[in-house]
């Protein structure tokens, strides 16, 4: 899951102006803080630095992951075509060029975001996009305000927000988010902190009445053990050009973990099963560790008499639905 090449080659001529040395203290502050986890009483990228090591090292992490997660609600609302999106707290405007990515049919596109500095560097990467959504976005100063309605759109995305706001304020965006558009998309870190943030998220589309696009494979309450698992997927990713030198380490990749939910006020159908742990391949047995349909965890085990569900269960990764959509 790559950056698209024009964000990847205009994110490499932005982080180039910065020394390498002064990008790799910004990116240290801000993954010290981002790990701890706690809400922010003020903005946590401040300089241009920060914003710059920002989207130099966190950019390609959250595209693959918000990339990943689009591409699963377009499987499951196929008739989903958006024109308009707003993405909340958007930073640097990554869901930006992950929507752009997923669905063509969009032409209005937003960006609501309290630091200036991410939206001037947003705008800048997004100027020499090769999708005229994206040159035309639109990039807004502001901070969320749960009085103040957001504009209308028929998608809207909130990524790596909800931990930086105050516990209390979490469900009332929550709330504003849906009365603002038709399909909600929230993700979270892959930690059990994030994990509980889209639960309690989830419960609450529920009661507003949305339903469930993905991940679950139900509207059942969550299964999962809450004090001992949580539910979480991966994405992989390439480094290469900035984010391989602002990156400590020799590996020319890293896996994203994600929580996610996304909600709709059209049903959509569901997956069957969603896959929930690596499968575990052994020669002629593929186990799957599944969330299923009627809202329980169970695991599958398909073997070589399976005949092409065997060979389907051999393609299989952590994160998919399953059987696979014909
Ligand atoms: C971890 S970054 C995620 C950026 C982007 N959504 C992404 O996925 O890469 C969190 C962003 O949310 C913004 N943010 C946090 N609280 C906010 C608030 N109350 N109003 C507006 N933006 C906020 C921050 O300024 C920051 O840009």
């Amino acid at each position: 899951m790559a950056l698209p090449t024009d964000l990847q080659s205009a994110l490499d001529t932005a982080l180039s102006r910065f020394p390498n040395q002064e990008l790799a203290r910004a990116v240290d502050r801000l993954s010290t803080r981002y790990r701890e986890g706690r809400a922010a009483t003020a903005p946590i990228m401040n300089s241009d630095s920060d914003v710059a090591a920002y989207a130099g090292y966190r950019m390609p992490a959250t595209y693959a992951a918000v990339r990943a997660v689009l591409g699963e609600v377009a499987a499951f609302a196929p008739e989903f075509a958006p024109k308009s999106h707003v993405d909340v707290g958007g930073g640097t405007g990554t869901a930006l060029w992950a929507a752009a990515d997923t669905w063509p049919t969009l032409s209005e596109l937003t960006v609501v975001e309290q630091v200036e500095k991410a939206l001037n560097l947003g705008r800048a990467l997004a100027a020499s996009a090769s999708s005229s959504a994206l040159r035309s976005a639109t990039w807004r100063r502001g901070v969320i305000d749960t009085k103040t309605p957001l504009p209308a759109a028929d998608i809207v995305t909130l990524s790596y927000v909800l931990g930086e706001l105050p516990e209390g304020m979490r469900a009332r965006t929550v709330a504003w988010l849906a009365a603002s558009a038709s399909m909600v998309v929230l993700i979270e870190p892959g930690t059990p902190a994030g994990y509980q943030r889209i639960a309690e998220a989830r419960a609450q589309l529920l009661e507003l009445e949305r339903s469930l696009v993905a991940p679950c494979p139900h509207s059942h309450t969550c299964p999962i053990p809450q004090d001992k698992d949580w539910c979480h997927f991966s994405a992989r990713l390439p480094r290469v050009g900035a984010h391989r030198l602002i990156k400590d380490g020799t590996l020319n990749f890293e896996d994203e973990k994600f929580a996610y939910i996304a909600a709709s006020t059209t049903p959509t159908a569901h997956a069957e099963n969603r896959i929930l742990r690596h499968p575990l391949k052994r020669k002629g047995l593929v186990s799957l560790q599944l969330c299923s349909a009627e809202g329980v965890l169970t695991e599958a085990k398909v073997t070589k008499r399976h005949g092409d569900l065997y060979r389907s269960a051999r393609d299989a990764t952590w994160g998919d639905a399953w059987p696979p959509a014909p």
